[in-house]
């Protein structure tokens, strides 16, 4: 997999990708993260990728050849497979998006600024438009780190046990059952005796009867649907 992160803030990014699974997935070769810095491509003078709305208002809004001559460059290069704008008006993302979309090889995520971006980026040449929830923030590279964050740790071979993705909370409508870990007591703070009973049989029912109840309680909507 690949991603290409267009933004005005690469600094922003760099840490997040430089450590960790990500920094690992990286190491291994199984996905490459590139960032790219918008005012790289910008024909204005100063640097500048933005400015003040058509029709007046507050906000500054990214303009579009930046955005397109970063694009362009990209695609001379190589086929991309979504090109995705982070927006807060755009569809919520969720594990069903993630596993969908981690099947493809090559995105190119857009993160917005200030008011966002010109319209006709949007309509032109964006080929989907995401959100992480419904709240604003004050850019669109968080949103991107999340989706990466997202798509990278479904990559093969990215978790050590291949299996611990499948295992995630919403992997199958229902929230992970909790964990426990050495020591078994603590002051008196006991792990379940089921799980250090060694019986695999008992210990995947109790599991799932665990995952079960804690989604009856917390997130009911997954099993209606
Ligand atoms: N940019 C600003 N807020 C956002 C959100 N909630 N999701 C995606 N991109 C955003």
């Amino acid at each position: 997999m690949r991603i290409d992160i267009i933004t005005c803030l690469p600094q922003l990014l760099e840490s997040f990708f430089a450590a960790s699974i990500l920094r690992r997935a990286q190491d291994k070769g199984l996905v490459e993260v590139h960032l790219h810095d918008l005012r790289d491509y910008t024909p204005y003078k100063h640097r500048q990728v933005d400015d003040y709305a058509f029709g007046g208002g507050a906000g500054m809004v990214l303009m579009i050849e930046p955005i397109v001559r970063c694009l362009r460059t990209l695609q001379a290069q190589r086929q991309y497979d979504e090109i995705i704008y982070l927006t807060p008006d755009g569809e919520t993302l969720n594990q069903k998006t993630a596993n969908t979309l981690s099947l493809k090889e090559n995105f190119i995520l857009l993160c917005g600024h200030y008011k966002g971006v010109d319209e006709r980026v949007r309509e032109h040449f964006v080929t989907r438009e995401i959100s992480i929830g419904d709240y604003v923030l004050s850019g669109g590279e968080l949103a991107a780190a999340v989706l990466a964050d997202a798509l990278i740790r479904l990559v093969p071979g990215v978790l050590s046990d291949e299996t611990s993705a499948l295992t995630d909370s919403f992997q199958d409508d229902l929230l992970a059952p909790p964990v426990y870990t050495r020591p078994a007591d603590f002051e008196g703070l006991k792990a379940p005796e089921i799980l250090l009973s060694g019986h695999e049989a008992n210990i995947a029912r109790w599991r799932m009867d665990q995952a079960l109840d804690r989604t009856r309680k917390r997130r009911p909507d997954l099993l209606d649907e």
